[in-house]
């Protein structure tokens, strides 16, 4: 069955944008081709690999099954919504310290995921960031890497955060 088309206002990066589909588009479509926001990747678009994640009301979620309609009012944030090049967020800060990229094409995923965790989890075991990244695929093999620039972003996020 063909799903209804709807119209929906999505809540991104803080601000609000309209966009109509049909229901059950992927948002992870709808955040690259209506709204132009390239951070997500399409990697594996079956929810396994991580490459598109997004945060939405605070929680690591995988966009290429999450269907429009359940992004309708929810606060999304993209890769986009954390820092820019001129001032990455802490996060970001902390995979470039720690050179966490080699092809790069997991790094959406990486820094969403680490960024939800950090958020609610403040200073995470080493044990807590390997368990929270195990769904989050690096074809490359620089898992050491990423797995440094979590603690890090974690400690610049808090240690070096006190006044
Ligand atoms: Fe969404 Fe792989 S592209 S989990």
């Amino acid at each position: 069955m063909i799903s209804p088309s709807i119209t929906v206002a999505l809540e991104v990066n803080g601000h609000t944008r309209e966009v109509s589909a049909m229901a059950d588009t992927p948002l992870l479509l709808v955040l690259r081709n209506d709204l132009a926001l390239n951070g997500p990747k399409y990697g594996c678009g079956l929810g396994e690999c991580g490459a598109c994640t997004v945060i939405i009301d605070g929680v690591a979620a995988r966009s290429c099954v999450f269907p429009l309609a359940g992004a309708a009012g929810r606060e999304i944030v993209t890769l986009e919504g954390l820092g820019s090049r001129q001032a990455p967020h802490p996060v970001q800060q902390a995979f470039i310290d720690e050179q966490a990229a080699q092809c790069g094409y997991c790094l959406n995923g990486m820094i969403m995921t680490a960024k939800a965790l950090l958020d609610r989890n403040p200073n995470p075991s080493e044990a807590q960031v390997r368990n929270e990244l195990s769904g989050n695929l690096c074809r490359c093999g620089t898992h050491i890497e990423i797995l440094r620039a979590v603690l890090r972003a974690a400690h610049l996020l808090t240690v070096d955060a006190r006044p």
